[in-house]
């Protein structure tokens, strides 16, 4: 049932989302607004009734971003801050394997999720079947797998990364091989840094594979002094072309700190719009490639599942009980 009948703009909403406007007035435009605030506003008053924080990651619109997240970030930093934070209740903007993982390392609390069909073409590259195969035809090599993955392909694995620890947790395990799921580019990249064996599966991701070496190329040619950051997600030609490869959180700690002229956040759209809002003096160059799943989630999606206290995501406590170990050994590495 919707509940969206006496959300309106306002003269008091207005003063109430002012701030915030403020703040994204670049990213936003003004005759777009009157829509969002109504939202933004009541998410904000139903999350302190509710005793809920929205973890956002990168990856969400910045209505979304700004406008209503507790925590921001990159999915180890929802991961760690998942587990940390004292509210019942966690809204989780963001795609399904997140507020998996979220469940995972917080089983007592309500884990929402906005709108259940948003996956990622990494997590369903792969099933817990597949990975017992390849466990059966590589024995005693361990499974390092990407958190992009389900539940049950986490429960049948050593241990977790994000992009940002990979290459650390594959260092970890002292071993000469390692299996890297489900992520083909992203195995490739550990590979590339690292003297550990990778042997990878074919899975990618439906964004970040249809950036090419040669589109960059184009974008050196057309901008000058352009800097190129990318995400470990996209192919080897695309990572040759780029300054800097790192997740969304890495991406934008090199911004805050390179302040460079000109950038390219080789990666969904919407975080150059999120980074924006802080770096007025950059120029950000946008491709625009949007990752379907991201997008199914809105700010009246958010407001639903507030008002409502559902979608709410849950794990067999088998799966999850062998899942949330391998979460917490990555966690654990520092
Ligand atoms: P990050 O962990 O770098 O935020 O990446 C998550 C993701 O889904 C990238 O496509
Ligand atoms: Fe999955 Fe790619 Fe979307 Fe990230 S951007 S959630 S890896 S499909």
């Amino acid at each position: 049932m919707s509940h969206t009948a006496g959300l309106e703009y306002t003269p008091n909403v207005a003063l109430a989302t002012k701030h915030i406007y403020e703040r994204v007035k670049d990213v936003i435009p003004d005759f777009e607004w009157p829509v969002h605030a109504p939202y933004v506003a009541e998410i904000n008053r139903l999350k302190k009734e509710r005793n809920a924080v929205i973890l956002a990651h990168n990856y969400m619109t910045p209505e979304i971003f700004h406008g209503v997240a507790d925590i921001v970030g990159d999915s180890l930093a929802l991961a760690r801050k998942a587990s940390e934070t004292d509210a019942e209740v966690i809204v989780l903007a963001g795609v399904h394997f997140m507020a998996e993982t979220a469940k995972l390392l917080s089983p007592e609390k309500t884990v929402i999720m906005p709108d259940m069909k948003a996956g990622c073409s990494l997590a369903s590259s792969i099933t817990g079947a597949d990975v017992r195969l390849l466990r059966e035809k590589y024995p005693d090599v361990p499974v390092v797998t990407y958190v992009n993955t389900s539940a049950e392909v986490k429960a049948e694995s050593d241990i977790c990364c994000t992009s940002g620890n990979a290459v650390k947790i594959v260092e970890s395990l002292g071993v000469d091989r390692v299996i890297c799921l489900p992520d083909q580019y992203l195995a490739r990249y550990i590979a590339g840094q690292t003297d550990v064996e990778v042997i990878y599966w074919e899975g990618s991701c439906e964004v970040h594979e249809r950036f090419t070496g040669e589109e960059l190329r184009e974008y050196r040619q057309q901008f000058e002094k352009i800097v190129i950051v990318a995400h470990p997600e996209c192919p080897q030609d695309v990572l040759e072309e780029a300054d800097f490869v790192g997740s969304t959180a890495n991406m934008i700690n090199y911004v805050d700190d390179a302040q460079p002229e000109r950038v390219l956040l080789v990666t969904e759209c919407s975080m150059s719009d999120n980074v924006a809002v802080e770096h007025p003096n950059v120029n950000f160059i946008r491709p625009c490639n949007l990752c379907p799943h991201m997008k199914l989630i809105t700010l009246p999606k958010i407001y639903e599942a507030l008002i409502n206290m559902s979608p709410t995501v849950e794990v067999s406590p088998i799966i999850a009980e062998r899942a949330a170990i391998t979460v917490e050994k990555m966690l654990a590495i520092k």
